[in-house]
């Protein structure tokens, strides 16, 4: 549905984690996938996280969280309203995911999409993450500037802001344009007429949250707790000191649960494949069996992984696939297993697949029935 004109391989050498780049029409004759009102509706939902963001009457910058009923803020100048993960509640915005798929599942985070009034914004900020705005409806003014330490402040509790920053990118974008932003680059964009923006965004853990996942999954799992031993203590002229091999020994007992990559497969796949906003889960009301999913794949029917939910697996072992932060064992069909973590959608090349393993059916039955696979 969207054609990305971008030579993959030259972003990624070039631009990509490295410095912003204006793709202009990278998505020629754009087309909105979403209506401002559908915007807004979402932005009515109790599991839709929403925001507005306006400066008031003493020019000071406001922040509301949705569900909204009214949308009044949005007829005067300065207004945007900020939905989070429409990729998991709109299937036509969800398209606009796909021509990132050059880019590991893992990696991604979702697709906020805004809408503004003349002149709205959310001020000059540094994301966490990897973005490619693509600009919809209307024109809107971006500037991008170097990544340097810049003063970050507080704004409004639910707004941080940057410093003032010379542009290195002062672009007005017109629809089907994408602006990439790496992690770390600021950047503000106010509309110059009513505008639709779409990010998709890629956000990788940080040390701390890596860590303290891990530490929850290690007090999960206290059966493999590990606890330091000093068996061979000699009588001590210095109790006040801890010796060099005690603080080795610490590290090693610390080590002890993630001596190998492999050793955290079990932890990351869960957690990589968490899904950080609620999914729109609706569960079949009415069982299929294996023979009605086979019988509708020689029909020719799709099947589509359901928006915003995460499939993937390690390089490094074959037998496992992880889905909405559930550990699934594969090694009977890992073929499937794969394929259904590599694409967004599947049809009639499945029913070899599903045909040479009776598990491997059952296997698919199960995320049909879950909610997790659909077809139309
Ligand atoms: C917006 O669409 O207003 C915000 C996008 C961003 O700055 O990351
Ligand atoms: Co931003």
């Amino acid at each position: 549905m969207f054609q990305l004109n971008l030579d993959i391989n030259h972003f990624l050498d070039v631009y990509w984690q490295k410095k912003p780049l204006l793709i202009k029409q990278g998505f020629a004759d754009f087309q909105d996938p979403i209506m401002p009102d559908e915007i807004a509706g979402l932005a009515m939902e109790e599991e839709v996280e929403s925001r507005l963001v306006y400066r008031d009457e003493q020019d000071k910058w406001q922040a509301e969280h949705g569900p909204f009923t009214s949308f009044d803020k949005l007829e005067q100048k300065g207004t945007s309203l900020l939905v989070q993960a429409v990729d998991h509640w709109h299937e036509d915005a969800q398209q606009l995911i796909r021509p990132f798929r050059f880019l590991p599942n893992w990696r991604l985070d979702d697709l906020m999409i805004s809408y503004s009034s003349v002149n709205g914004g959310v001020g000059p900020h540094i994301d966490n993450y990897d973005v490619f705005i693509i600009q919809g409806l209307g024109k809107r003014h971006w500037r991008v500037g170097a990544k340097t330490e810049l003063n970050e402040f507080t704004a409004h509790a639910a707004l941080k802001h940057c410093a003032a920053f010379d542009a290195i990118i002062d672009v007005e974008l017109e629809p089907g344009d994408i602006l990439y932003i790496p992690v770390g680059f600021p950047h503000e964009g106010y509309a110059i007429e009513p505008s639709i923006n779409y990010s998709v965004g890629f956000r990788a853990p940080d040390q701390n949250d890596l860590l303290s996942s891990f530490t929850d999954h290690c007090i999960d799992e206290q059966d493999n707790c590990v606890r330091y031993l000093d068996k061979n203590m000699q009588h001590r002229e210095k109790p006040g000191k801890i010796e060099a091999h005690e603080l080795i020994g610490l590290h090693k007992t610390m080590l002890e649960s993630c001596q190998t990559p492999e050793q955290l497969m079990p932890w990351l796949g869960k957690m990589l494949s968490e899904s950080v906003h609620d999914l729109d889960i609706a569960v079949c009301d009415e069982a299929h069996s294996n023979t009605q999913i086979l019988a509708l794949f020689n029909e020719g029917a799709q099947f589509t992984r359901l928006g915003g939910l995460r499939a993937i697996y390690f390089e490094q072992d074959a037998d496992f696939i992880y889905i909405n932060g559930t550990q699934y064992n594969c090694s009977e069909f890992n073929k499937l297993g794969h394929h259904l973590c590599d694409q967004d959608e599947v049809g009639s090349e499945l029913i070899e697949l599903l045909t040479e393993n009776e598990n491997a059916q059952n296997f698919f039955t199960f995320l049909v029935n879950s909610g997790y696979w659909y077809s139309n």
